[in-house]
């Protein structure tokens, strides 16, 4: 529960707060805008000064222009009640960060020979070049979910891994606790690398020379140093770097220029309509579970999301909230694949998780442009894929059964 993922006020309190404040910022942007109708539409004065009128003398930011830059900055105010900017890393108590974990993790992410039959690993479907998430295509679109072991589909899309060290618990449903535990999942899971079992990994990385050099030295005094815990482990610390500051971690840093005038407005809107009851923190989601569909069902809903997991009825359709990092890049979305755009997916939560049927297309681009603005840099030399140590004599052949 570290990086401010507390949720600090009440829902309606907030509500009532941010529309104040919204009404403010909103009133700001607008003097402080480009459209100037006496002017023809030339940008304002303080930002632009008139060639023509004054001589070459810059004229001083104008009175009307000054209270865009204080509802700018109450923006801001607000924006740090609800987000944070993003970490360098999430640390693990369990599994401490080094550099020779994170650079076994890094081998490990992107070895084929962790997968039955060596064509496929992690970075298969989670593709750190594209964002973390799975770019296969057929017939010209990203496919919903992602295929397998013999080309065999599963049945949720895949989640980017950039920033997921800072959810609750990883998967659509939560049922791994944290990425160390998630990295053990898809390596013996038949429909993704389909491994026979824990055993015939561990004797595959123990019949790889580098391999065993590696492990030692990242578990250092560990006569076991090449297990299967120990792969988790070295992935886990390998992704708990993966982070993607953008231009709202500038914004929220302090930089009031980070966000244009639309994700402005955008970032407003995003506050003031309601997606912070679900969508908060670094990762804007990512710290709770909520039911998808909840202000009225959700059409043709067939996964029961975390009820699979608890059993319990409560449960039902509930997912885990995703985070919004990236999120322009991602598409499809939701744990099925199953909606394409990012303006229907914004119109759609807008309607299904609060009740708002029409939002007007001013508003709704303005939400897509500050969801834009979570869309950050990918660390390039930290994902550049490594050079994989050589096969022993004993190492398996590929198995495509
Ligand atoms: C065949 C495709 C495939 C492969 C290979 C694969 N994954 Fe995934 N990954 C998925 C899918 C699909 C999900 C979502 C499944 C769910 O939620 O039930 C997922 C979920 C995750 C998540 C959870 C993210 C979140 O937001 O909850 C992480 C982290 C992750 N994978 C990392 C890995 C690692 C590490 C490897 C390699 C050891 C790997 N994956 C291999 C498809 C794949
Ligand atoms: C009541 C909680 C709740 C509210 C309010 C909410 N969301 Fe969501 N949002 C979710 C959940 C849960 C999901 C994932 C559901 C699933 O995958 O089945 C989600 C998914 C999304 C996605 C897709 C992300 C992805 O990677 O697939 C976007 C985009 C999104 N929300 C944006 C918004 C915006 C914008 C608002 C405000 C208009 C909003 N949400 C309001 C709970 C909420």
């Amino acid at each position: 529960m570290e990086h401010g993922l507390q949720r600090p006020y009440g829902r309606f309190q907030g509500a009532r707060w941010l529309g104040a404040t919204l009404a403010v910022a909103v009133a700001g942007l607008t003097l402080g805008g480009c459209q100037d109708p006496d002017a023809g539409g030339a940008p304002t004065r303080w930002m632009k000064p008139n060639p023509g009128g004054h001589g070459g003398v810059e004229p001083l930011p104008s009175i009307e222009a000054r209270p865009a830059q204080v509802s700018v900055a109450v923006t801001l105010e607000k924006a740090k009640v609800h987000f944070s900017k993003l970490p360098a890393s999430v640390d693990n108590p369990r599994n401490p960060i080094t550099e020779d974990k994170v650079a076994l993790g890094r081998m490990l992410y992107f070895d084929k020979r962790l997968s039955k039959n060596h064509d496929l690993s992690c970075a298969s479907c989670h593709d750190l070049a594209n964002y973390g998430i799975d770019i296969r295509e057929k017939n010209g679109a990203r496919t919903k979910t992602s295929a397998g072991h013999g080309g065999q589909m599963g049945d949720r899309n895949s989640p980017t891994v950039y920033n997921a060290g800072l959810h609750i618990a990883q998967f659509w449903d939560g049922r791994s606790r944290d990425l160390e535990d998630q990295a053990k999942g898809p390596v013996t899971n038949p429909v993704e690398m389909a491994m026979v079992d824990e055993a015939s990994v561990v004797a595959t990385l123990a019949s790889i020379p580098g391999y065993v050099e590696a492990f030692g030295k990242a578990f250092p005094g560990q006569p076991n140093a090449v297990s299967y815990d120990n792969m988790a482990n070295a992935i886990g610390a390998f992704e708990r770097r993966l982070m993607t500051p953008g231009p709202f971690d500038e914004f929220l840093g302090g930089k009031l220029t980070a966000l244009d005038e639309a994700q402005l407005r955008g970032l407003a809107l995003f506050m003031d309509t309601g997606c912070i009851q679900c969508h908060v923190g670094p990762g804007l989601g990512g710290t709770e579970y909520k039911k998808l569909g909840a202000t009225k069902d959700w059409p043709g809903l067939k996964d029961e999301g975390r009820a699979k997991v608890t059993r319990g009825p409560n449960d039902k359709f509930m997912f885990k909230v995703p985070s919004l990092r990236n999120v322009t890049e991602t598409g499809p979305y939701l744990h099925d694949g199953s909606i394409d755009s990012l303006e229907e997916m914004v119109a759609k939560m807008a309607e299904y998780q609060l009740a708002k049927d029409e939002v007007p297309p001013d508003e709704l681009a303005a939400l897509v442009a500050f969801l834009g603005s979570l869309k950050g840099t990918l660390p390039t030399e930290y994902i550049a894929e490594p050079t994989l140590p050589a096969d022993g004599p004993e190492t398996p052949a590929p198995n495509p059964a």
